[in-house]
């Protein structure tokens, strides 16, 4: 792509990006969320209360992301990149799916669910190749092991490290979130001043705040449309929601 820097799109991503690769979301009337509560599976104190239970609620999410494939929108940021563009996504999903359609510069707000991490130290993380994590597997420091995901009243490690990201986007691209947990929706304020912002999701009418341009699409149709646009052009830019 010449001499010029590269653009550089940062994506933030949600469980809509993969709703269409069969993960089921959270908040919609047939989410996670209306079958489980937070308090009894994604907190510490769920944990500390019952962790057979809380391990079997990922152990489900587990295999549906082991069954999942990435979609239209996953592959078409992969391929984005692959043509020059730098693309940093941020994603809130603990699937894998924007690393198996060829993203490389993904991180993780969330966690992962394919790892399980130390409950005494989270710099011990171990890949879950195969099966889930069972009550008394254990790290090298002899502490259960745990789902390497963030649960609801802990920390967002990475959360520093996503904002200086954001901070150096030419355009920020938001997909598939409902934006109703903090700090991640907070990152569409890290953006410099003058830098766009769109959101893709069927419900961006609902849901952008004002100066954010909306495509009230599924992320399959949508994404792929953008990144059409920006490859043509060898640039980012916003085109008009209606044209597709
Ligand atoms: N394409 C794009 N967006 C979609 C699609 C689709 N095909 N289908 C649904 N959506 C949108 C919904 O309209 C909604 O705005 O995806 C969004 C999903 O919102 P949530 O279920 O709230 O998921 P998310 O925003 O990722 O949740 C954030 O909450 O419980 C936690 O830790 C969990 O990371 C998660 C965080």
């Amino acid at each position: 792509m010449g001499e010029s820097p590269r653009p550089h799109l940062v994506v933030l991503t949600g469980a809509g990006i993969s709703a269409e690769s069969g993960i089921q979301t959270f908040r919609a009337s047939d989410g996670l969320w209306a079958d489980h509560s937070v308090e009894e599976v994604a907190t510490l104190e769920a944990w500390h209360r019952d962790p057979e239970r809380v391990l079997r609620f990922y152990d489900a999410r587990r295999e549906q992301v082991r069954r999942a494939r990435p979609n239209a929108a996953h592959r078409a940021l992969a391929a984005l990149e692959a043509q020059g563009f730098r693309v940093s996504i941020i994603t809130q999903n603990i699937d894998d799916l924007h690393e198996r359609a060829g993203s490389r510069d993904v991180l993780h707000l969330h966690g992962e669910i394919l790892q399980a991490r130390s409950s005494v130290d989270p710099r011990l993380r171990y890949p879950l190749r195969r099966g889930g994590i069972r009550l008394g597997d254990v790290c090298d420091k002899g502490s259960q092991l745990r789902p390497d995901v963030v649960w609801f009243g802990e920390s967002v490690p990475r959360f520093g490290e996503a904002c200086e990201i954001a901070a150096e986007a030419d355009l920020l691209l938001v997909v598939g979130t409902s934006l109703a947990v903090m700090p991640a929706a907070s990152l569409l304020d890290q953006v410099g001043m003058d830098v766009p912002c769109v959101l893709v999701d069927p419900e961006a009418h609902a849901l952008a705040p004002p100066g954010v341009t909306r495509f009230d699409q599924p992320a399959g149709k949508g994404v792929p449309a953008l990144t059409r646009h920006w490859q043509r052009e060898g640039r980012l830019w916003v085109p008009d929601p209606l044209s597709g």
